[in-house]
């Protein structure tokens, strides 16, 4: 039995061996936990570093074993059972357990208390030299406590090595001879579809064949429950249960397949903070980033850099169909003998705690941009194999020719300069055309891009991911051996005239010498670029307030116009981004210059003053299923002249599906989205993220409105975070949470020349 204990923690900022035993006031405190708000701009690791004390008291069961677990302890972790230590973990990335049998009398409570060293130590990965993010502090994942029978399964792990067979592995502790296991496979609507049984003992492997199995897809991500019974005659002593997919996920040189067809991997980095909390966040904030990646940015791929996340993250990710690619902690140093031992143990964590979940595509097993040490990643790669024989390995570099000891070349790829191809040739990558080549980041640092930049800048930002995606998509559909670039035409298909495919399969009017650079590049498996959202660092990054702004949001998740370039691949619902003001007063001399439009839509007219003006055309610079549109050659206007009303209609199936106004606005408003406004207590407290745009009375972004906001709440629910923010870029946000009680509570939001908004929550428990 796994019960939540999340609650009923006390902390302090100063641990003593007394504070251990109980001794003193403390405070009160909840996990997930940061142990200090961390602010917006300026943060650095002197807001978290020190060594921190936790303490709860825990009550022992009268029979079985217990068992206490910590998903996330950053960094250094020593605990102790009444003042006596017991158990250490040195990874803050990773969850670890132990025993807590033994350790107090049956039926007695003992003070369970944790050491917590969060400061940074050359002898722990990822440390020892400089790291481009914040490492943060505290118990900041859940807690657990699980009882156990004295006899106990330890480990289940389920693969399937193809659409119909589960492969489902045992692990058992202490188990009596005549013990049986009962193995079912449960379906999405509670069913159980495969039954097994089997003789206990400590490792069993039992073979399911099921027949009628819906696959692990990314349109349709059908889950599957392994129960595991362990049982002594009738009675069930033990039992675990495990989520699994019917998937089968593999990287050939042309590419990757998921469940034996081809999936160009479109998607984004994933750092785990968020402003003010760190990355101390409950379920519903981790689950709400997966949400954000797949269904408004439509990835379908998101790599966990540069650590192992969240469960509740990879949970999310299996429900949606957000295929992972995870790796071990680490960046671009790599320490000794000791400090490589624990990489390894971070490894061996890493996928003995993920290994069923079927959204993990891929392992990352060299330290992010590190150098070459073959005898190092030999072991890492073993490791990995022996643990994981279903998936494929890789590792991040980011210089071209490494020794390619993984089963695929990750690679960051920053050679676009926005006036060159999108990405190098894989020949000029990879030592081995025969394995996968995947871009693991790209942009990033190559163009910082902050909320409040003019608009040639945003749009430039936005038409560097459309390179780098574009070029390796089209490099990934022109790479087989017949390659008729169906898969290409199939997407562009949707879009009736559209500009790549003249482009494309004509050679009149175009040598398409740019097409032709990237083209020549054998397949990419797919492109993750740099990054989800912008993110604090360490001073030797940044830009200089120690925030890197490389991601295609911003910090609270409101979208950048780089955002439009993944959201406008949807086919699922309309988009339609444009890429200027259309205020000649923002541009130099006036001239507007290319406006891009970031648009899923067949076809984008435009109107000025509701006059028709022109019919914008894709732009094949970017082969991506859905290319921008560009605007050019237009009169867009003159200094001295009557601005007007700018109208872009987007056509589909012959209808306008989306409109966007642009023009000189007087008015602005507050626009609002919140993640939920149901709070619930199941495992620990609830936050929501809020997210706060100032728009103007066209509905538009303004990025110039640095305008003060306030957050007021009132009722059963509290605010993380400072309660007067600055609309940066015209975006900002807050997170509000529930605080252990049932009820209502409502949030106020109000900017001048704004107006307010209001938000209201309830909260079970
Ligand atoms: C890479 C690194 C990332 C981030 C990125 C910025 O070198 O792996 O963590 O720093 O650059 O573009």
């Amino acid at each position: 039995m796994k019960l939540s204990l999340c609650d009923g923690w006390e902390f302090t900022q100063t641990w003593t061996e007394d504070f251990a035993l109980g001794k003193g006031k403390a405070q009160q405190v909840r996990l997930p936990h940061n142990p200090r708000e961390i602010p917006l701009h300026g943060a650095s690791p002197a807001d978290y570093e020190g060594v921190w004390g936790y303490r709860r008291a825990v009550r022992l069961p009268e029979t079985g074993r217990a068992f206490l677990q910590l998903d996330g302890a950053a960094h250094q972790a020593a605990v102790f059972v009444d003042g006596v230590q017991v158990a250490e973990h040195f990874c803050g990335y990773t969850a670890f357990r132990f025993e807590l049998t033994g350790h107090g009398k049956p039926g007695h409570t003992v003070w369970v208390a944790v050491r917590l060293d969060s400061r940074e130590d050359g002898d722990v990965p990822p440390f020892g030299y400089v790291i481009d993010y914040l490492t943060y502090a505290g118990l900041y994942r859940e807690g657990w406590l699980d009882l156990r029978a004295d006899s106990l399964i330890s480990d289940v792990f389920v693969h399937t090595p193809d659409l119909k067979t589960a492969v489902i592995q045992v692990e058992t502790d202490s188990v009596q001879q005549d013990h049986t296991l009962l193995c079912e496979i449960v379906d999405g609507g509670g069913k159980a579809v495969w039954q097994g049984r089997e003789d206990a003992g400590q490792r069993v492997v039992l073979t399911a064949q099921v027949d009628g199995a819906l696959p692990w897809t990314m349109d349709a991500p059908h889950l599957y429950r392994c129960r595991v019974s362990l049982l002594d005659g009738g009675d069930v002593v033990d039992c675990q249960e495990v989520p699994f997919g019917f998937r089968t996920a593999v990287f050939q040189g042309d590419g990757f397949y998921l469940n034996g067809k081809r999936v160009f991997l479109r998607g984004l980095d994933r750092h785990q903070c968020w402003p003010y909390i760190g990355c101390a966040a409950p379920r519903r904030l981790q689950e709400e980033d997966a949400r954000i990646l797949k269904d408004e940015l439509g990835c379908n791929v998101v790599r966990t850099s540069h650590y192992p996340q969240s469960q509740s993250f990879l949970d999310a990710c299996d429900a949606l169909g957000l295929a992972v690619f995870t790796e071990l902690p680490g960046w671009q140093h790599i320490g000794g003998e000791g400090w490589k031992a624990r990489c390894l143990q971070n490894i061996r964590e890493m996928i003995l705690q993920n290994r069923n979940h079927p959204c993990v595509i891929l392992w990352g097993v060299r330290i992010n941009e590190s150098v070459d040490d073959d005898a190092f990643y030999l072991r890492t790669n073993a490791l990995a194999h022996q643990l994981d024989p279903t998936r494929a390995t890789s590792g991040v570099r980011n210089f071209e020719m490494s020794h390619l000891l993984e089963d695929v070349y990750a690679f960051n790829d920053f050679s676009h300069t926005g006036r060159n191809p999108g990405v190098l040739p894989k020949e000029q990558v990879t030592p081995d055309m025969s394995k996968a080549l995947i871009i693991s980041e790209c942009n990033g640092h190559m163009f910082p891009t902050k909320p409040w930049d003019n608009w040639a800048r945003r749009q430039e930002h936005a038409l560097r991911h459309a390179k780098v995606q574009g070029d390796s998509f089209y490099s990934h559909c022109h790479s087989e051996k017949d390659c008729d670039a169906s898969e290409l035409r199939d997407a562009v298909s949707k879009v009736p005239g559209d500009a790549f495919c003249s482009h494309c399969h004509s050679e009149e009017d175009c040598d398409g010498s740019e097409l032709r650079d990237a083209a020549e590049s054998p397949a990419h498996a797919g492109c993750i670029a740099w990054c989800m959202f912008d993110y604090p660092t360490h001073g030797d990054f940044g830009s200089g307030d120690r925030v890197c702004y490389h991601g295609v949001l911003d910090a609270f998740r409101n979208p950048k116009l780089a955002a439009a370039v993944y959201a406008s691949q949807r086919t699922d619902a309309p988009v339609l981004v444009v890429g200027s003001s259309m205020d000649i007063g923002d541009y130099p001399a006036g001239e507007i210059g290319r406006v891009y439009v970031f648009s899923n839509a067949e076809r984008v007219l435009l109107y000025k003053d509701d006059t028709f003006v022109t019919e914008l055309h894709r732009d094949a610079t970017y082969p991506l299923p859905h290319p921008p549109f560009v605007l050019e050659g237009q009169d867009l206007g003159e200094w001295g002249r009557r601005a007007g009303v700018w109208r872009f209609d987007g056509l589909i199936a012959g209808r306008v599906a989306a409109s966007v106004k642009k023009g000189p606005s007087a008015r602005y408003h507050l626009l609002t989205e919140v993640s939920h406004t149901h709070l619930h207590e199941a495992d620990s407290y609830d936050t929501a993220l809020v997210r706060v745009r100032v728009v103007d009375e066209f509905g538009g972004e303004c990025p110039y409105v640095q305008l003060p906001v306030t957050f007021a709440v009132s009722g059963d629910i509290s605010l993380s975070g400072p309660a007067l923010a600055v609309a940066e870029g015209g975006m900002t946000g807050t997170f509000v949470s529930s605080v252990g009680k049932k009820g209502k509570g409502v949030l106020k939001i109000a900017a001048p020349q704004a107006g307010e908004a209001e938000i209201s929550f309830t909260v079970t428990v």
